[in-house]
């Protein structure tokens, strides 16, 4: 078997350790693997990398990356073969389904499988090019853990951890000055990042896209947190949205989803007004993809990794490995792709929160 594997979407930590048991798990097969740069860009623009693109994986390459950050094979979140934006005579440029070039791509290096790893997104173009005959496994991978058909995603642990430590840190600068600090994470339209480190970080108030907020709630909230204690700190998924009110849109660009951004400065403006304190806005954005895995991120990349080779060994297509706790099993990408998970209002963390007295502005 020769096979590729590619990492596409946001990076996540713990994609190395992925690529890392892939290459490994298939050498003890006496596979090839082959690694596709900056998620499908190898094959559609081959010629404008010095490796052309594709480049030979050996166990020897690997064997010390699974506790590095970012990918080896680097990635993009614009490469959506079935919506490729492509200059036209015209000089404007139109999304276009160039598949086919890039499964003719895959098959001119006689590929046997591909192992995509990526999020929603990627997944979906996996299921898609599966769909086209391609023999796929998929991989999920995202910070935010919002697929719904896996009970983890490796990233988020490590997000998570380091959104906290830097709450953390952020409590004593807002104790320091009276402040309301206001901290956004990422998330896209899940709140899972901003739940767990707000709870875990001790914030007064979270926000979160599940719950539409009322921040006239928040700030009645926060003023007694602040004569109680002499400050506050609140925690802001980026997706968070007022109640009968939109999210904070940053950019809207061709080829790519729609990217969040701004809701932790305008609600930090807005609690500076409605509370009457000094009143601070940090966005953490990529600091929390960047860095080494978690334990259990490495971990889960690592499973995640060498069970899409026994899938593809057991001869499996057009599947994702997915954590089902305690195994790592296999589920249809279609079902992998068909929903998001979002925060249950009856989540113990939700749950949990409340008990602590953590506000969420409903
Ligand atoms: O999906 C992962 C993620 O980090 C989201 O939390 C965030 O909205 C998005 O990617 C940011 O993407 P970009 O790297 O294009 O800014």
């Amino acid at each position: 078997m020769k096979i590729a594997i590619n990492t596409g979407g946001g990076d996540a930590p713990g994609l190395n350790a992925v690529i890392c048991a892939v290459v490994q798990g298939a050498d003890r097969l006496g596979w090839e693997v082959h690694g596709i740069r900056d998620g499908y860009e190898g094959i559609y623009r081959a010629a404008d990398y010095p490796d052309g693109g594709v480049v030979r994986l050996t166990p020897a390459m690997v064997e010390r990356i699974a506790h590095l950050g970012g990918t080896i094979l680097g990635t993009t979140n614009r490469g959506n073969p079935f919506a490729r934006p492509t200059p036209q005579p015209d000089g404007t440029r139109r999304e276009t389904d160039r598949s086919d070039e890039l499964l003719a791509g895959l098959s001119a290096h006689g590929f046997d499988a591909l192992v995509a790893v990526g999020g929603d997104g990627s997944l979906g173009i996996a299921h898609r090019l599966a769909a086209k005959g391609l023999r796929v496994v998929g991989v999920p991978k995202t910070i935010d853990n919002d697929l719904d058909a896996t009970a983890l995603t490796f990233g988020f642990q490590t997000a998570v951890a380091f959104a906290t430590e830097c709450v953390d840190r952020l409590h004593s600068t807002a104790q320091a000055h009276g402040r309301v600090m206001v901290v956004e994470v990422m998330g896209r339209y899940a709140g899972w990042i901003a739940l767990n480190t707000g709870v875990a970080g001790g914030a007064d108030a979270i926000l979160v896209p599940e719950i539409p907020y009322d921040l006239g709630v928040v700030a009645e909230h926060l003023k007694e947190r602040v004569a109680r204690r002499g400050y506050a700190l609140v925690v802001v998924a980026e997706g968070a949205a007022p109640k009968g009110g939109a999210v904070s849109v940053k950019a809207r660009e061709l080829g790519r989803a729609e990217q969040l951004g701004g809701a932790g400065e305008r609600i930090a403006a807005e609690l500076g007004g409605l509370t009457g304190r000094e009143t601070r806005a940090v966005v953490l954005g990529h600091l929390l993809r960047g860095g080494s895995p978690v334990a259990v991120d490495r971990l889960l990349g690592l499973n995640f990794g060498a069970a899409a080779v026994r899938a593809l060994a057991e001869g499996k297509r057009d599947v994702m490995v997915a954590l089902d706790p305690p195994r790592v099993s296999y589920v249809p990408l279609a079902d992998a792709v068909a929903r998001t998970r979002l925060v249950p209002l009856d989540a113990d963390s939700v749950l949990t929160a409340r008990t602590l007295g953590i506000a969420f502005g409903d």
